[in-house]
């Protein structure tokens, strides 16, 4: 009797009170791959399987790159019973077979949705359908979806959101749940109980910074996505992460550009999300996506996002606290020509309030080294004298 009792109060708790989002599977920002910003709609298997091979060999698995994220596009029908299948022509192995082979490679396997009927590529949405795709997804092996917010007209956000977290929840799969939602109802605000990751903006597009305007929407260049990050940085925490977009690193832009946007990306404590063909990628490419000690400041445990603390002539001095009391310090150059730096440690105190940290150089003498340079630069007693081409970075950790 007893245990039926408690048997039933526990299928209750799982149905209807306990439903929450996974802990833990967010501590520092997500990274991976997804198809989107290079491939569109032309995803298939042997794509995917290519890219999970090409992220091991490259180097890009070693620097932590995990999520392979198929986006878009990737969707058939639903067969009777209302079951989403893949694409047979360009998924001829199935879901189960993709993600068996991403698993093998020591990676996760990653998948899209969307809260409406039809997905932003007039695909099957899984509106009305939340727990049965969730479960499927669940039985394919996923263990990340970006769920998206084309075709929403009239739902609640997060109410929709909601629906699938429980959903995911429900199938006692792990599964990182990535809210696509554009900042339209600033998810900052509520999305922390639901998802890991949320998408501050619209869509990412690859131009230093430009507007791109598609009649009823706009995509943005890495600036313009950057300065709409403006006051968001105290939403963000271990577990949960504000989203400025998947990467376009490899995609068009030059060399200081991606770099730059690299650079900025991990200053923002942002999900590093390759969005490059990884299968062909040049090596300055691969330098950009591999730098470790860059990373490391994305990764950093204590997850604080940085901020523009000093702002001057197009250039930016970009400061993120990490753990142990050191700093990454990023200075942006974002005009069309060279600007050279002189700056005094000591006459430059930094005071981030919102997470009560401060830099001060003439209290504590910190080593500075160069992450692109990959050199140390000696200490905060000297002027750090330096010069930075247009639409790149000096990028530098303090350390004690
Ligand atoms: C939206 C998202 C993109 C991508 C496309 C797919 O625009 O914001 O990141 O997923 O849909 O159609």
């Amino acid at each position: 009797m007893k245990i039926i009792l408690l048997t039933g109060i526990f299928l209750f708790c799982i149905n209807f009170v306990c439903a929450q989002k996974f802990e833990n599977l967010a501590l520092t920002p997500p990274m991976g791959w997804n198809s989107w910003n290079n491939f569109g709609c032309n995803v298939d298997e042997k794509l995917i399987r290519e890219t999970a091979d090409s992220i091991v060999s490259s180097g890009m698995k070693d620097a932590g790159y995990n999520y392979v994220v198929i986006d878009d596009c990737w969707h058939g029908e639903r067969d009777a019973n209302g079951f989403i299948q893949p694409n047979p022509q360009h998924f001829p192995s199935g879901m189960k077979a993709l993600g068996d082979y991403i698993h093998s490679k020591g990676l996760k396997f990653g998948i899209y949705s969307d809260v409406g009927a039809k997905t932003c590529g007039g695909k099957p949405g899984s509106r009305g359908h939340e727990y049965q795709d969730a479960q499927t997804y669940a039985n394919w092996g996923v263990d990340y979806l970006k769920y998206d917010w084309c075709n929403s007209e009239g739902l609640n956000p997060v109410g929709a959101y909601t629906t699938m977290r429980d959903a995911l929840y429900k199938t006692g799969r792990p599964i990182v749940f990535s809210i696509c939602e554009w900042g339209d109802n600033k998810p900052w605000e509520w999305a922390k109980p639901i998802g890991h990751l949320w998408r501050t903006t619209g869509d990412i597009t690859d131009c230093w910074d430009c507007e791109e305007n598609h009649g009823s929407w706009s995509s943005w260049g890495i600036m313009r996505i950057l300065d709409k990050q403006k006051g968001l940085r105290i939403h963000a925490k271990p577990g949960h992460w504000n989203d400025p977009d998947m990467m376009e690193v490899g995609n068009g832009m030059s060399f200081s550009e991606d770099r730059a946007h690299f650079s900025l990306w991990a200053m923002l404590a942002a999900p590093l999300i390759a969005g490059n063909d990884v299968r062909k990628m040049t090596k300055e490419t691969r330098e950009i996506l591999t730098n470790k000690e860059v990373i490391a400041v994305d990764q950093d445990a204590l997850g604080i996002q940085g901020f523009p603390a000093i702002t001057e002539d197009g250039l930016e001095v970009w400061v993120k606290p990490l753990a142990n009391d050191e700093w990454a310090i990023c200075f942006l150059n974002r005009s069309n020509a060279v600007k050279t730096i002189n700056f005094d440690w000591k006459e430059n105190f930094i005071k981030d309030d919102s997470f009560q940290k401060q830099l001060d150089a003439r209290k504590i003498t910190y080593k500075v080294r160069d992450l692109w340079a990959k050199k140390n630069l000696g200490t905060t007693e000297t002027i750090l004298k330096t010069s930075i081409s247009p639409h790149d970075v000096v990028m530098l950790r303090l350390t004690k």
